[in-house]
């Protein structure tokens, strides 16, 4: 894990490498588009070199993190090259777009494909993937089926036995909105108020070493997103985060909060029409396939085919809008900062 303040200082990952050529396309050497993703998945690439050998449009990628996008972008301007803005979370989705980063698009197919409560109801970004924060308990010390709602985490039964990330995760933020908008206001600060009761302190940076913590017994209940669970069962992060896993269990509270990855055509693009080509590529259940599946999250619709995915079991979306996410973070943050979540 990269301590904060490193990780603030270390400039964005320049991908040079991740200009894709595809052999024999001469017509099209010159359409090219500039693509700045806040997602880091190896898998997202082959994804960008299939949308290249189908279309003959070459894809320059900048990875880095999501909010330094935000910001290059901003102060970039009319020289950015950048025609594709690919963010994680809905609540930094709204944010750009409520700075002006997007434009709208109209597409038949991002309308046949992206179901509408994922998607801005002005065309300005699309989800591409579906994530679901879960609660993971240790059986041990937790019975999985005392867990069947987020409300239940704020019960005395789970008095310093819960883990919880901080508040500057935008996970929560969202989670604390959807409830937000779900429970209204009141139910919503008791809610948080309970869950800082039972936490057992410090918060957590981020969900594996929280994940990895609920496993090895150190807390009883925890929350992340499911893909992390998948990835540690998966191996992705070593043996040791493998063996943590299988001691968890991932609960779906009823009904499931839903958050999303997405993207949209920037304001600035100079080739619009190339850029809502790659999202709807992305979006379409062939590109959704390798982008969410291949990163153990959920494409748009269904559940798809990873197999550790379908051990966890089915999910309920509670079908709280992402934009509608992205308009209480505020209020979220507030409510958050109000109740000793740091
Ligand atoms: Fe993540």
């Amino acid at each position: 894990m990269i301590p904060p303040a490193i990780r603030r200082s270390l400039p964005l990952l320049a991908l040079a490498g991740a200009l894709l050529l595809p052999a024999g396309c001469s017509a099209n050497r010159n359409r090219e588009i500039g693509v700045y993703s806040g997602r880091h998945y190896n898998t997202d690439k082959e994804l960008y070199a299939r949308f290249t050998e189908r279309t003959g449009i070459r894809v320059r990628l900048l990875e880095g993190k999501d909010d330094a996008l935000i910001e290059r972008l901003r102060s970039e301007g009319k020289t950015s090259p950048a025609d594709v803005l690919v963010l994680v979370d809905a609540a930094r989705l709204d944010r750009a777009a409520g700075m002006g980063l997007f434009r709208p698009t109209r597409s038949a197919e991002l309308e046949r494909d992206v179901p509408a409560h994922l998607r801005d109801p002005q065309g300005r970004w699309f989800a591409l993937t579906r994530r679901v924060r879960a609660v993971v308990v240790n059986p041990k010390l937790v019975p999985p089926a005392s867990i069947r709602t987020y409300a239940d985490l704020a019960g005395p039964a789970l008095k310093g036995k819960l883990c919880l990330r901080n508040s500057r995760s935008v996970y929560n933020q969202s989670l604390v909105a959807d409830q937000l908008i779900q429970r209204g206001e009141a139910a919503t600060r008791q809610w948080v108020e309970g869950l800082v009761a039972n936490t057992r302190q410090p918060f957590f940076t981020s969900d594996i070493p929280l994940a990895r913590a609920v496993g090895d017994g150190t807390c009883g209940a925890g929350l992340v997103n499911t893909y992390y669970v998948a990835r540690m069962l998966a191996g992705g992060s070593g043996a040791a985060d493998q063996a943590a896993a299988r001691q968890l269990r991932v609960v779906f509270p009823e009904p499931a909060h839903v958050n999303i990855s997405g993207a949209g055509v920037t304001a600035v693009s100079r080739h619009p029409q190339e850029a809502a080509q790659l999202i709807a590529f992305l979006a379409s259940p062939g590109g959704g396939r390798g982008y969410a599946e291949a990163n153990n999250e959920y494409p748009l619709k269904g559940a798809g085919g990873n197999p550790i995915l379908r051990d966890f079991g089915p999910f309920t979306a509670d079908g709280v809008s992402a934009a509608q996410m992205g308009a209480a973070n505020r209020q979220a943050v507030s409510l958050m900062q109000a109740a000793g979540w740091n």
